[in-house]
């Protein structure tokens, strides 16, 4: 029995009939997510305001190429386009780092500053690559509420994945000033940490 019995998802009737073939993708603190046919997932939500406020946030940058794209949304579902390929960190761990993957983040988070959000960051469990090595974000949380000015929880995660030098360099080639920029509030934060 699919456990999503126990979110009271109220379908519509094309949405119902596609969910007779779903199949489990995975499970997050807000939500669970499906597979549903002809590449679509569909994420339900234990409550509404989370699914309200990021059908939002995907109508928001529904232009760009690096969310998910949405075609329908009920009160506790939202039903958008898969995507295929690997978890940040996971791809990391499989085939190791590159500079394609650290520009792609580099333009990633410019992507963040031209669609206004207060949140330049992202979480490597929420950054996948795609199998033609393409960056996108499955998950756009609190990206107009948080205040975040670089991307700490992603150096954190490829500090973790043990590539974040090699991330930096490329960076440095790419946009030294930003390079500088994230690497000072970076070790200013670790700094922090060890005081606390
Ligand atoms: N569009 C998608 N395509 C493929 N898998 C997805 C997609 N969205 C979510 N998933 C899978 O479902 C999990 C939970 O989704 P997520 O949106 O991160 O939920 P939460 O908001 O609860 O953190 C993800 O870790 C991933 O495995
Ligand atoms: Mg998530």
């Amino acid at each position: 029995m699919p456990r999503t019995y126990s979110y009271s998802a109220d379908f519509d009737a094309e949405t119902e009939e596609l969910f007779k073939e779903a199949i489990f993708l995975g499970e997050g603190h807000n939500g669970i997510v499906y597979e549903l046919p002809n590449d679509k997932a569909i994420k339900i939500f234990q409550e509404t305001k989370c699914c309200k406020e990021e059908g939002d946030t995907l109508k928001k940058v529904s232009k760009s190429k690096y969310f998910p794209r949405v075609y329908n949304m009920g009160k506790y579902y939202i039903v958008r386009d898969k995507v295929d390929g690997n978890r940040l960190d996971h791809y990391i761990k499989k085939k190791g780092f590159n500079y394609e993957i650290a520009e792609g983040l580099y333009n990633l988070i410019e992507e963040f500053k031209k669609l206004k959000f207060t949140k330049l960051d992202a979480r490597c469990r929420d950054i996948y690559i795609t199998n033609d090595n393409k960056v996108m974000v499955i998950d756009p949380k609190q990206c107009y509420k948080r205040k975040v000015n670089y991307p700490r929880h992603l150096m954190k995660g490829l500090e973790k994945a043990g590539v974040l030098e090699s991330f930096l360099e490329d960076i440095r080639l790419i946009d030294k000033k930003v390079a500088k920029d994230w690497q000072k509030r970076y070790n200013q934060y670790l700094k922090n940490r060890e005081i606390e």
